[in-house]
């Protein structure tokens, strides 16, 4: 059984990556296994419940989003490879190290509502390169594409962490003593699924392609698609891609017509993309019903997006219906 600090430097030599780059993952992980702590310890530790304050995105906070990111901050302001960072509870970038040449932008709780009820929650985390030149926002609005690496940790029945540095995806489990250790190696996600995630509640608010899509996917057997479909919906988009990632399947958070000037909920650089970049690196397929998501052309740090990914065959059907 290989641990993450066993496997990290065989992966980094075996495809040429910069021994920084492995470098400001392993920051990211060590943040993630103290993040882990306070999550499995929940009342234990103090750590339930709101925090009182907002983010800028007008969300309420919860003690541990706003712990979880203290704890990210700390540990990679620390990392000399570190230049700047960004965060889905900051209100803009947070400068770190000069002579850094990475970026990391991160969710540092995701699925908060999940906290207090003690269902799965994640840290979804992105890596760039920094270009040459001064630190500012422009420096962060990469597109998808442009990724170094991207990953998440499950904070489940088990701590899970899935990252790729786009040479495959690698699984790891953590073991009794805080160490992750490898237990699975390119993960595939299945072409095809019978399985779809989507907030039901706002069905009277969506736009007609993904009407007709869901109707389709409801009407199973005896419908176009000729199938049953089974509906899950966790309200944590790290379970949610954790489990396509396991055993396929569709996720969707479509723009809808409460406030057609929001392209969706979820934010492109904290969760679209670096899930998009695990998802393309197994096999699956992500974007916003127009594009690629990794192709996208970031204008904001907090973007949000509308997101279809999983399964190649469901998300590029939903894509088609979009087209008509
Ligand atoms: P966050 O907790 O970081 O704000 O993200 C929550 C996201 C995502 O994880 C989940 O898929 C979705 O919001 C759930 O939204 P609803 O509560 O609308 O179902
Ligand atoms: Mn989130
Ligand atoms: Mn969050």
């Amino acid at each position: 059984m290989k641990t993450f600090a066993q496997f990290l430097p065989q992966h980094l030599a075996q495809h040429g990556i910069p021994a920084e780059l492995g470098s400001v993952l392993e920051s990211v992980v060590s943040a993630c296994c103290d993040i882990s702590g306070k999550v499995r310890l929940g009342a234990l530790a103090g750590v339930l419940g709101a925090a009182g304050t907002g983010n800028i995105q007008g969300e309420d906070q919860k003690k541990l989003d706003v712990i979880a990111n203290d704890i990210l901050i700390k540990v990679l302001k620390n990392n000399q490879n570190v230049a700047g960072l960004a965060s889905e509870e900051e209100d803009t970038f947070v400068a770190c190290n000069g002579n850094g040449r990475y970026l990391v932008l991160f969710d540092p709780l995701d699925g908060s509502s999940n906290i207090d009820v003690n269902i799965s929650v994640g840290t979804i985390f992105s890596i760039l390169a920094k270009s040459e030149g001064a630190l500012a926002t422009e420096s962060f609005l990469q597109s998808g594409r442009a990724q170094a690496g991207s990953g998440y940790v499950l904070y489940g029945p088990q701590t899970q962490l899935v990252f790729t540095l786009k040479h495959g995806v690698f699984v790891f489990t953590l073991d009794e003593n805080g160490v992750f250790v490898l237990t699975q190696e390119q993960p595939q996600v299945p072409v095809a699924t019978k399985e779809f995630a989507i907030n039901m509640s706002n069905q009277r608010h969506w736009l007609p392609p993904v009407q007709q899509y869901v109707a389709e996917l409801l009407a199973g057997e005896t419908g176009v698609r000729g199938k049953n479909y089974n509906m899950r919906w966790v309200a944590s988009m790290v379970a949610e891609i954790h489990r396509i990632l396991m055993r396929g399947g569709v996720f969707m958070y479509p723009q809808d017509t409460r406030d057609l000037s929001k392209p969706g909920k979820l934010r492109l650089m904290y969760e679209a993309n670096p899930m998009s970049l695990i998802l393309e690196q197994a096999g699956g397929a992500a974007g916003d019903a127009a594009q690629a998501m990794l192709d996208i052309q970031p204008t904001g740090l907090h973007q949000r997006v509308a997101v279809f990914m999983g399964s190649r065959e469901e998300v590029e059907y939903v894509e088609r219906l979009h087209r008509v």
